[in-house]
């Protein structure tokens, strides 16, 4: 009776076309009047004005399209004032909470739960920043002007619909930190998945090979909430590294690395099937086998580009154990632990990590270091060891080499191992703060392992990367994994990281960050920014050419976390010379022929460009077709 009851409950949870409740909330083909009509892709093309319809055009909805639009949404529909603007001089300005912003926001879910907010500032055009002593006045800048606060898949596909008949601009917001600003546009409609939080639980689920636990989650999911729910249900699923992230939008679109890459795969790996609407407005069940297109393109192939993904299924594994090992030295600083007089010496230690990491990865480690020029004799290198299903045995002889190896060169370090924790531990219970915008700004590079294979080749590498923080003066993070095709199986030979050499035969992926780039662009509006931004840029360009050359061809970019200017983005960010980035163009073209999803550095994306006035990389600038239609 027990085993009749599971299999037909499994036969429903096959059979049905969604996931959550909310999901059974759609739009009636008999209810649509034009603005909100379906759109049927082929044969289509984009029909509109040569720029996408922003504020102070004729074509912009009147008040009363936008209420009809509004009432037809239930009233989910926003229209957010930037958070900045209490400091501002105006109808806005509010002391008090303009102090709160400076000194506690960012301690709070303030910005986490702000449907504006995203959290790289330069991307906006800066033209609200919170600050004691602002310059000018507030505008909404690169910020979108109308939030569909969607609670059902209904919302999304009117978003959808009334964005694509009415031509305008269009971007999907979850979590907001993105990098790039590509979850944030000028004279936008934004549709805000931040709200679809449902998390279930299952046992036992199938798809096509896959047999075992999963979860079905929401798309507006962040890690902090997963991590809670890992300890509730005793089990283990890959989630980003800060506590805010959102799981299921831009950190499973775009790759995903975490610290069980090595014996999980990356984020895009753990998505066993998902629901999503597409540029038609109509909403897709997706699986490796139905609607394999946009399984393998919404999978590595870039978010907000394809469609909007609603909720997902993903795996779970038994809770996993994890040592967590922090290693660091310095020189230049006397009273610092682990401390050399010599700089050789640090180098030497450095290089002795790197060289050894790709034995650590082998045995299922994924590590997060960094090196730091404090001043230019001072330097600092640290790396936490991620170390999963490794007995204190096995992490000694797999960290010997290299303790013994940093002794010798007068770095004086102790192999101590702490006991094993579950990977992101939940107690006590995670609260999800810590989110405050920033304007950090780097550029990425996957380095494949082959360049590890003899000394000659490492070294050149090593000087490439030592370069970056002795010449250039950044910081440089390496996240280091080994996730080979064969270990990640299956479903992650069906999404786009799979065939990628540059993804499954990486042995480290790492940002070169620029500390001192909120200082470069202080207020994007402040006198010379645009010779400041280049000339920064251009001592940033100078390393990372010295990084692209050494990695070559079988390098790539991390998409997520990258350059927006990276120079040849598609090869570099999805695949190189290999065929999925004409894949992923098709299904672009085929899905979206109105180019209705767009965000910097997609797929497709060349067909627009922002028109930001300076010429700076910003999304404050009127979205415009590069070519005559
Ligand atoms: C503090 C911090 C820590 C990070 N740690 C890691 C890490 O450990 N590992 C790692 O790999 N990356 C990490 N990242 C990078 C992160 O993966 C990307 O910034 C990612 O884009 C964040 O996704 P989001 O949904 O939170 O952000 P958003 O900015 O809201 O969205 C990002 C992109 O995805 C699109 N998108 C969002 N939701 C959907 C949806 N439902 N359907 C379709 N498209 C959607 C958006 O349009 C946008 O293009 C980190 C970033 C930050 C700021
Ligand atoms: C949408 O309607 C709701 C409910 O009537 C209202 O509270 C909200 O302000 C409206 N949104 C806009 C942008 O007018
Ligand atoms: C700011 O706005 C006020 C009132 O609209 C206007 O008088 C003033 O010129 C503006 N300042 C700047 C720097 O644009
Ligand atoms: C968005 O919707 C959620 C869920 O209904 C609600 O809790 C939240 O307050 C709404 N946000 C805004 C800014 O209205
Ligand atoms: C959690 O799961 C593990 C392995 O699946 C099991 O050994 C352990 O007993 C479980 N713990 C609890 C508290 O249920
Ligand atoms: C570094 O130099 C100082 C002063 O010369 C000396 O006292 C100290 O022991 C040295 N430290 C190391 C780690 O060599
Ligand atoms: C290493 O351990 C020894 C013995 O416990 C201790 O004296 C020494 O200070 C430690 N060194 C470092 C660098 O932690
Ligand atoms: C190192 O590898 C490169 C590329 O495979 C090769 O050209 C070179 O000869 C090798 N050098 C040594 C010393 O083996
Ligand atoms: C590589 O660099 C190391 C460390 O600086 C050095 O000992 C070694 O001789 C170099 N090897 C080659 C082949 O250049
Ligand atoms: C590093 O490896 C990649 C991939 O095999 C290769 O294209 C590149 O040329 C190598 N670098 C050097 C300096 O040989």
């Amino acid at each position: 009776m027990r085993w009749l009851t599971t299999s037909l409950l499994t036969l429903v949870t096959l059979a049905s076309c969604t996931n959550f409740p909310w999901e059974e909330v759609q739009l009636a083909e008999d209810e649509v009047y034009p603005d909100i009509a379906f759109g049927k892709t082929y044969g289509a093309r984009y029909s509109g004005p040569r720029c996408r319809v922003a504020p102070d055009d004729p074509q912009w909805p009147s008040e009363e399209s936008w209420d009809k639009f509004n009432k037809t949404l239930g009233g989910v529909l926003l229209k957010p004032v930037p958070p900045g603007a209490v400091c501002y001089p105006g109808e806005h300005y509010d002391a008090d909470k303009c102090k709160f912003l400076l000194s506690q926001a960012g301690g709070t879910r303030f910005y986490s739960d702000h449907p504006l907010t995203v959290l790289t500032d330069w991307a906006t055009g800066n033209t609200c920043q919170v600050s004691a002593s602002p310059v000018g006045n507030c505008t909404q800048g690169g910020l979108p002007v109308y939030v569909v606060n969607a609670t059902t898949v209904r919302h999304i596909q009117l978003a959808v619909n009334f964005a694509r008949n009415r031509h305008l601009r269009l971007v999907i917001r979850n979590a907001g930190h993105d990098f790039n600003g590509r979850s944030t546009g000028y004279g936008a409609l934004s549709i805000y998945t931040h709200h679809l939080k449902d998390f279930e639980y299952i046992p036992e689920y199938i798809v096509g090979p896959y047999k075992g636990r999963v979860a079905r989650v929401g798309a507006g999911i962040e890690t902090w909430e997963l991590t809670n729910y890992m300890d509730q249900y005793n089990m283990t699923v890959e989630v980003p590294g800060g506590e805010t992230v959102g799981a299921f939008g831009g950190w499973i679109a775009g790759g995903g690395h975490n610290l069980l890459s090595s014996v999980y795969g990356h984020g895009a790996d753990q998505v066993l099937a998902f629901q999503a609407v597409t540029a038609d407005g109509r909403y897709h069940s997706v699986t490796p086998e139905k609607n394999a297109d946009l399984f393998y393109a919404m999978l590595g192939g870039g978010g907000g580009t394809y469609g909007v993904l609603t909720s997902a299924i993903i795996k779970v594994y038994p809770p996993t154990p994890v040592t967590k090992l922090h290693l660091e030295f310095r020189v230049g600083a006397p009273d610092a632990p682990f401390n050399t007089n010599s700089t050789a010496a640090f180098w030497d230690g450095v290089w002795l990590y790197q060289f050894l990491s790709p034995s650590i990865c082998d045995a299922g480690a994924t590590h997060y270091s960094y090196i730091r020029r404090q001043s230019p004799t001072s330097y600092s290198f640290e790396v936490d060891f991620q170390l999963p299903l490794l007995t204190p045995t096995q992490i000694t002889s797999l960290l010997t080499p290299l303790y013994t190896g940093l002794d010798a060169l007068g770095i004086l370090v102790n192999l101590t191992i702490p006991p094993a924790v579950s990977p992101n531990p939940a107690r006590p219970r995670k609260t999800g703060t810590g989110a405050a915008p920033s304007n950090l700004y780097f550029a990425s590079r996957l380095f494949p392992r082959a360049n590890w294979s003899n000394r000659t080749l490492y070294n050149a590498t090593f000087a490439a990367i030592r370069a970056t923080v002795e010449e250039g003066g950044f910081v440089f993070h390496g996240v280091n994994f080994w996730t080979p095709a064969a270990a990640v199986g299956y479903p992650g030979s069906k999404n786009s990281l799979a065939g990628r050499e540059d993804w499954r035969g990486a042995i480290m992926h790492a940002d070169i960050m620029d500390r001192d780039f909120a200082g470069v662009v202080g207020a994007m509006g402040n006198e010379g920014v645009e010779e400041r931004f280049w000339k920064r840029h251009g001592q940033l360009k100078k390393v990372m050419d010295g990084v692209r050359a050494v990695t070559g061809e079988g390098g790539g970019a991390y998409f997520n976390e990258a350059d927006v200017l990276e120079p040849g983005w598609q090869g570099t960010f999805f695949g190189g010379a290999g065929e999925t980035y004409q894949r992923l163009l098709r299904v672009k073209r085929e899905r979206d022929p109105w180019g209705l999803f767009w965000a910097v550095m997609t797929p497709g994306s060349e067909r627009w460009r922002v028109e930001e006035g300076r010429g700076l990389p910003t999304q404050n600038g009127r979205l415009c077709l590069t070519e005559k239609e």
